[in-house]
């Protein structure tokens, strides 16, 4: 059965010994506890190998935000997938909504995204989502096919089934106005239904998908309560253990 699953997007939010701490007291709280749910941690890429270190990570799943569409090279400033899988790290955010606005993420480019990430044994949590404008035309079923269908669907069945989703509608983002419990449930029974018809019922029963934007402790049991809402992407609610330990313990 698909893994449930909540990760922290902490964005760019934190320097390296503020990081820190969050992780390690995020490590303390769940330390000796039972809970329903992986735990991963999204951290700025020069805290990965500190974080990897200091913490449990067959309890929590540390992940990168994003890599290079390249493998190495001369490409100033980027970080390729090997070297976020060198630090310890086994998951990457990619095509996060803020990633396809503001530094012009294409489909082709996180296609290649995705397969390096993938060639580097690394999880990618895809990121997936309509913008307010799309919603109101009620293009959002139309506008999440495609970005599904145009970055992630040349991949073979068995590298689709490393694949998490994350339906993030951009309006929900760091907005304070989460989508309701139908809302999500809507668009994932949807989204497992493309699965469903490009790869067979397995593996979109196998794939989990997770719901982000303005997702927190008052909302994700409800969320989460939905049969094909399989956890969460937390932004601003994963910046503190006192907000995001609840989150977890939703399941
Ligand atoms: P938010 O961000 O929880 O702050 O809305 C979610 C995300 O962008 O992943």
């Amino acid at each position: 059965m698909r893994k449930k699953i909540v990760a922290g997007n902490w964005k760019m939010n934190k320097n390296l010994q503020e990081g820190l701490s969050l992780a390690t007291e995020l490590n303390e709280a769940l330390k000796g506890k039972t809970v329903n749910c992986d735990v991963v941690i999204g951290t700025p890429f020069i805290h990965l190998a500190s974080v990897a270190k200091a913490i449990d990570t067959t309890k929590i799943g540390v992940s990168a935000q994003n890599c290079a569409d390249k493998a190495s090279g001369a490409y100033t400033g980027e970080v390729s997938a090997e070297m976020v899988a060198s630090t310890g790290a086994t998951y990457v955010i990619l095509g996060h909504s803020e990633r396809r606005a503001y530094y012009h993420e294409t489909p082709e480019i996180l296609k290649e995204k995705v397969l390096l990430a993938l060639a580097n044994n690394l999880t990618p949590i895809f990121c997936i989502g309509e913008v307010l404008a799309e919603r109101e035309a009620e293009k959002h079923f139309e506008v999440v096919k495609s970005q599904i269908q145009d970055s992630l669907f040349g991949l073979s069945e068995e590298d689709f089934g490393k694949i998490v989703l994350a339906y993030e509608p951009v309006w929900a983002i760091g907005t304070g106005k989460t989508a309701t419990a139908d809302q999500a449930q809507e668009m994932h029974a949807f989204i497992r239904k493309i699965l469903a018809d490009k790869y067979g019922q397995a593996v979109a029963d196998n794939t989990s998908i997770l719901y982000g934007g303005s997702c927190n402790a008052s909302n994700a049991k409800e969320l989460f309560a939905n049969p094909d809402v399989d956890g969460g992407l937390i932004g601003g609610a994963s910046l503190g253990v006192d907000k995001f330990m609840p989150i977890i313990e939703a399941f």
